[in-house]
This record gives C-alpha cells, structure tokens and sequence, in this order.
C-alpha cells in the first residue's frame, strides 16, 4: 500500500475548499443555489478537478457532475456542491473533494471502479424540496417536483432547460443497482459530538427521517392605524402562535431526539402600516422515530387549525417532502471503524441530524457516511471550520476504504 501524505491532503483540500466557497452569488456570503450560474462556475470547477484526477467526466440531466474511473459495477462516493443561504465552505464541498482526491491517489489504476458525484441539490434552498439530484441517480426522482416554484415563480423545469438540461431524459440519470456496489459520502458532523469526544473521524448509524411542509395562513389585510384590535384577522400573529405550537410539540418530543424549526415567514404585503393579510411558513420536522414524527406532525396540523379558528384566519397544509429515516449498513459501518482505528482513533458512532444524499443513495444501494470533527459543532453558518488535519485524515482513511472494498 502506497504511504498516504495526510498533511499535504488536507492542505490540498482546503484550498480546493477555498477556491469552491469564492463562487457565491453575494459579494460577502456564500450563496450558491442549484442551477444557477454559480452552480455551473462551480461545476466546472469540479469537472476540471476530476479530469486532472484521471476520471472521466460526465453530467447528468440534473447536473450532477459524475467523475469515473474504471469499468464495471462501482463504489460511488459523493455529496453536494450547492449550499444554504449564508453558508459555511464545507458542507458538502468536502465530500465532493475528498472523493475527488482520493481517487487522484490511485492515479488512474482505481482497485475497485470508482464515481465521484457532485450533487447540485442537497439543501432544497432554491426550490422548496431537496435531493432533487441523488433522487434522480437512485431511481427516485418525482416528476411532480418539476412544477415546483423558486421565490422569482421560476419551476424546476424551467430551470433545467435554461440549465441546458432536457427534463425528459431524467430517468437516464437513475443508476441500475446492479451497476453500483455501494455509497459512501465524507461530511462535516456539523454538530458538536466529535469535539467533544476528542475524535477527528466518526460513523454514521443512521440519518434522521425529515418532513418539510409549507402553512398557509390566511386572514385579511388592512389598515394599521384604523381597523381595532378586536376586529382584526392578522395572519402574521397567527402564524406566531404555529411557530410557537411547533416549538413546544418538539420540545415535548425532544426525548426521542426530535426537532422542529420554522426557518421561514413570507409575509404579504409585508409593510409596516399593514396588517398582515396573509403569511407562508415552513415547517421542518425531523426525528429517528418515523412513527413519533408523523403523530407530531398530525398534532401541529391539528394545533394550526385550531388557532386559526380561534382567530377566524384560513390555514392550508402542503408537505414539500417526507423522508423516512434511513439506517447505514451495518458492514460498511464496521469497515469504517475499522479503518478510522488504524489510524488510531476511537470512531465513535453517531445518528445525523442532518440530511444528506446518502439518504437516497441508501435506497438503490448499501450506504455509509464518515463525519469530520467541526469546530464547536457550528455549521450552515459562515462561522464553519474542519481543520486541514482532520481533512486530510478523513481522505487518508476513504483511500484506505476503497482498498479494503477492492479486496473483498
Ligand atoms: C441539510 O443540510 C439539511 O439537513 O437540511
Ligand atoms: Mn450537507
Ligand atoms: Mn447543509
């Protein structure tokens, strides 16, 4: 086995890191929304990587960069490239480029074939689903969701075609399963476990399940100096007390580890001497427990409509998607650790919180996650840090992975 330089590969990493997180869409934040034209600046740039890797690139009809090497049924290893609104550089490019540079370390010659995937559309912050592209590549993509609406009223379908993709060969990006061996996907933990552990690497047992919905909220606009508080319909208080209703149904299900986060209020006309005549709010609900999710989801429909009969306004419910929780195979879970323990750390196991595309991919094939250390836990937020080092060790071990895979 060839000596594997950890230090340089994290140095590496970073800067790749770094000229990734110069693509955004805001002069002073890190924006890059799925389809846009810093998503093509940064698919590009990955293509370019991957080419100087050895791999041969292609892109799928979602604009998945794919980068191969070999032939025959292959070990796919991936994450995404777009980001949420003022984002941290990590999430998701490290994976991308962990893959990229662990099969640069094979120079061509890969033991096992190899895909690296770079996925334009993990968050779901452009338009109002998520893992549009690892859908597409697992065989699941719904093709209700090309009517979905940006903010500018722009639909997926429309997005794809100014893209330059062609909607109708969509189902061409789905692999075969008997085409692929497994997944694996290199994050950032975003969350605080690994520190606190004093660990650089961990395993990821599982990944929570997640419903995102969208309330409508109805009531009727008016003048803010003239119209009496007893005869008002403000959609906005109402919508106050949902956020509110979801906080405390979470909390009261915090014991199975549940949480639950409105990220979102548009409210129309949106003026300072206005009442609120109409509000839309998200809704993002997530829990290991599909069953303790779905009765509290029932309970926030329930609680939402009876506020808003108590303040004769409208409610309306749309769920944007619905994700069981997903369990990480077992042996791959155990070849992890296995490896992360000859580099000499502990690696613990952990359940994301998060979502990621191994929530998919697990679907068409046996999939596992490696977690990197971040600092203080801090993520979706520009405040993010992997260290270079732990980096570099996370690519050591997915080099080390590969190997082992090859042998057995
Ligand atoms: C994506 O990072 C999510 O978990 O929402
Ligand atoms: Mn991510
Ligand atoms: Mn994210």
């Amino acid at each position: 086995m060839a000596e594997i330089d950890t230090v340089a590969l994290g140095a590496r990493a970073e800067a790749m890191i770094g000229e990734l997180a110069a693509i955004s869409a805001e002069p002073n934040l890190l924006v890059r929304l799925f389809l846009t034209p810093e998503h093509r600046r940064a698919a590009d740039l990955v293509a370019r990587w991957m080419h100087e890797a050895g791999l041969a690139v292609s892109e799928d009809a979602l604009g998945t960069v794919r980068g191969r090497l070999g032939e025959g049924p292959r070990l796919l290893i991936g994450s995404h490239i777009d980001t949420v609104i003022d984002a941290g550089k990590y999430d998701g490019p490290l994976g991308v480029i962990a893959g990229i540079l662990a099969a640069a370390h094979f120079k061509g010659h890969a033991p096992v074939p190899i895909d690296v995937l770079a996925f334009g559309d993990e968050e779901g912050s452009r338009f109002p689903a998520a893992m549009t592209s690892s859908a597409a590549c697992a065989g699941l993509f719904d093709r209700a969701s090309l009517a979905m609406r940006d903010r500018e009223g722009i639909s997926l379908e429309q997005a794809l075609r100014s893209y330059g993709k062609d909607p109708a060969a969509i189902s061409e990006a789905a692999y075969a399963k008997g085409g692929v061996l497994a997944y694996v996907e290199v994050h950032i933990e975003q969350g605080p476990r690994l520190e606190t552990a004093g660990q650089p690497l961990g395993v990821v047992t599982g990944i929570v399940g997640q419903n995102r919905s969208q309330i409508g909220v109805t009531g009727e606009a008016g003048h803010a100096g003239t119209v009496p508080m007893d005869l008002r319909r403000d959609a906005l208080a109402g919508a106050a007390e949902i956020v509110l209703a979801v906080e405390r149904i979470a909390q009261k299900n915090e014991p199975s580890g549940m949480v639950g986060t409105v990220g979102r209020l548009d409210v129309h006309p949106g003026a300072a001497n206005i009442i609120p005549g109409e509000v839309r709010l998200t809704v993002d609900l997530r829990a290991m427990d599909d069953k303790a999710r779905a009765d509290a989801y029932a309970s926030i429909e329930r609680e939402a409509k009876s506020i808003a009969q108590r303040r004769r306004l409208a409610v309306a419910f749309e769920i944007l998607h619905d994700e069981p929780a997903v369990a990480c195979d077992a042996g791959l879970q155990q070849r992890l650790a296995d490896i992360i323990a000859s580099f000499g750390g502990r690696a613990p196991h952990l359940p994301s919180g998060a979502g990621h595309d191994a929530r998919k991919m697990a679907r068409l094939c046996p999939s596992a996650m490696m977690f990197v250390r971040c600092r203080k836990g801090i993520s979706h937020n520009p405040a993010e840090y992997c260290a270079p080092e732990d980096m570099g060790l996370a690519i050591a071990a997915l080099i080390r992975f590969i190997e082992n895979f090859a042998r057995s």
